[in-house]
């Protein structure tokens, strides 16, 4: 059998301690394929983002494993972690903010900048992602003056310049006009299909869900319901 791209093992989080300790994550366990399209559903305050920010190394969970590529994370640190989750990871989250002063060019580059790419080959490259979103017009504009479906198309494009794995969206049209959100959409999934990126996608819409080859639903920081567990009953 193959090796997960990623996998969670009885994986808790608690929030807070004593009487306002908040139990988020209760224990979740799932194995994702590497090129599955996987989504991540359920009601507000469910555990949905803190679960996203566990798999995506930006946090770290009080018990439990999670392994990339078959390999425990627990053992990454530091640089090293920062390095893994640069090189692996492209993030589609709506706190992870443009930095508005500066151009849309510039924050495409960052990821590349944190990688020691040298400037020649990032500023190629980050062209090249924001070509593919069309936006290659905009490179000098100021991140600030974008539309919000620009914005989101800007944050693909950064997530897609250092060529990842996998990425992690946390409800990316969330914010979006039905059109724009339906283009964004094409865009996470063309990646998927066409250059094999893993994509785990947070969502309150079940149209977006729908398309995903699999969906987990979550309540109350468990899973309640998972569409490959059922496959395989
Ligand atoms: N830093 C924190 N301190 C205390 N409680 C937190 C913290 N972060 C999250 N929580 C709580 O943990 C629970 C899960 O939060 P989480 O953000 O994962 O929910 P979610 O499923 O992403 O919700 P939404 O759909 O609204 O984004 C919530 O009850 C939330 O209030
Ligand atoms: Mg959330």
């Amino acid at each position: 059998m193959n090796i997960p791209i990623l996998e969670a093992r009885d994986v808790r989080k608690s929030y807070g301690r004593g009487s306002n300790r908040f139990d988020a994550l209760k224990g979740i366990s799932f194995r994702i394929n590497e090129g599955d399209s996987v989504a991540i559903v359920g009601k507000s305050g469910s555990g949905k983002s803190t679960l996203m920010h566990l798999l995506a190394l930006l946090d770290a969970a009080d018990s439990g494993t999670i392994l990339l590529a078959g390999d425990d994370t627990a053992h990454l640190r530091g640089s090293r972690l920062n390095k893994t989750r640069n090189q692996t990871f492209g993030f589609v989250f709506q706190q992870f903010f443009l930095t508005g002063t500066t151009t849309v060019l510039d924050n495409v580059m960052l990821p590349l900048k944190i990688a020691g790419v040298r400037r020649g080959e990032r500023r190629r490259r980050a062209m090249a992602a924001l070509e593919q979103l069309d936006l290659a017009d905009k490179a000098r504009n100021k991140a600030a003056n974008l539309s919000g479906g620009q914005k989101q198309r800007v944050v693909i494009a950064r997530a897609l310049v250092n060529d990842p794995r996998l990425i992690f969206a946390d409800e990316p049209t969330g914010n979006l006009d039905t059109q724009t959100g339906a283009v964004v959409e094409d865009i996470l999934f063309t990646l998927n299909r066409e250059h094999g990126i893993t994509l785990i996608v947070v969502t309150h819409d079940e149209d977006l869900a729908a398309r995903c080859d699999r969906r987990i639903v979550i309540r109350d920081g468990l899973i309640i319901e998972d569409s490959a567990e059922e496959a395989a009953a």
